[in-house]
């Protein structure tokens, strides 16, 4: 079964979770205040002995089993995400500590919240590789949102977006991958990068992907000067200009960090996300699957990082999981023309359908 065919590689609680409650996010694609704020409030990690993995076919089963049909509740828009804490997590068919185990979650792993706990309630309701499941609360924490449902209307659109590119080997290794899907994508590649991988640049502009701006070195743009400030961006179009045949029109600035004099430097759109797996934390293609997929909502600007194997590996199994969703994928360009309304200003976490 190719679709899940990656072997799950479960990580340490310790690792995973420590990192993520505690460590401001310091790599390329964090920075999201969001997502480290978000990921506070955990109780009871290890505390349930019985939903961290004693039985070990459950999982693996789990995993070859064919995708399901789109159904019913894959055309609701969840507003709501849980994080596992816990590591090896049972995820069950029922809200009950001996219902069926139908998956295993690892730590940093984020899913769809379906309905709101109440007080009294020890389970989530979750979703979970497009099913229905059950998470305790005692290894997994609400992040955000109410769990409220509702339906969603018309068209499933979905930008995915690669940072701090190109990279030799691993993004003509991506554009394979996005070649053989159909399937266009948005590159915010760093000038740096760009300036000694040329060919990589020219082949993604050539294929129909977008290139954009990721600035020329990687700087936090709201701690540097004007000049420098101007010099980035700049520099950053040239070398895009040269080698993709345009100049970008879109700039992501590193750490999601902007700023007015950000704002008043750039004449381009700010493109921040709605979606953040880690990818370039967690290193492991499983949950970056698991948290770009569980989550999936329509119009959501999806972060990753064609510089990291795991990230290109992961691509192989979410595109088809969101295809089958109902997903369309497209640039950054498209998905501005299609809906950004002039209220939208300059700066989108997403472009999902006004309501
Ligand atoms: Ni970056």
């Amino acid at each position: 079964m190719k679709l899940l065919s990656i072997k799950i590689l479960y990580k340490t609680a310790a690792i995973a979770l420590v990192c993520l409650m505690t460590i401001a996010m310091t790599s390329c694609g964090g920075g999201s205040s969001k997502a480290s704020s978000q990921a506070v409030a955990s109780e009871a990690v290890s505390s349930e002995p019985q939903d961290t993995a004693e039985e070990s076919e459950a999982s693996s089963s789990q995993q070859e089993s064919e995708p399901e049909i789109p159904t019913e509740n894959d055309k609701q828009t969840t507003f709501g995400t849980v994080l596992v804490t816990g590591d090896k997590v049972n995820i069950r068919a029922e809200a009950k500590s001996d219902a069926k185990v139908t998956g295993r979650a690892a730590a940093g792993t984020v899913l769809a919240l379906l309905k709101n706990r109440g007080e009294d309630e020890e389970f989530y309701k979750v979703s979970y590789g497009g099913k229905e499941a059950y998470i305790a609360a005692s290894v997994s924490t609400q992040l955000s949102g109410t769990g409220v449902q509702a339906a969603s209307k018309g068209e499933k659109l979905i930008a995915l977006t690669f940072d701090d590119g190109p990279d030799k080997n691993l993004t003509p290794q991506l554009l394979d991958i996005l070649k053989s899907e159909e399937v266009q994508a948005t590159f915010f590649v760093l000038g740096s990068a760009a300036k000694v991988n040329p060919s990589v640049i020219k082949r993604a502009a050539e294929e129909g992907h977008q290139i954009a701006s990721h600035t020329y070195n990687h700087k936090d743009l709201t701690s540097i000067s004007e000049a420098k400030l101007k010099s980035e961006i700049n520099d950053t179009a040239k070398v895009i200009e040269q080698n993709a045949g345009s100049k970008p029109i879109a700039l992501r600035p590193p750490y999601g960090a902007y700023n007015a004099a950000v704002l008043n430097a750039v004449d381009v759109n700010v493109i921040i996300w709605s979606i953040d797996p880690m990818d370039w934390k967690f290193k492991d293609a499983e949950i970056v699957y698991q948290n770009v997929v569980n989550v999936a909502r329509d119009g959501d600007i999806v972060l990753m990082h064609d510089v990291h194997a795991s990230s290109v590996e992961a691509m192989k199994s979410i595109i088809p999981a969101l295809k089958l969703r109902g997903f369309s994928f497209v640039t950054i360009e498209k998905l501005i023309e299609l809906r950004s309304t002039p209220a939208h200003g300059k700066v989108y976490n997403d472009l999902r359908n006004a309501a």
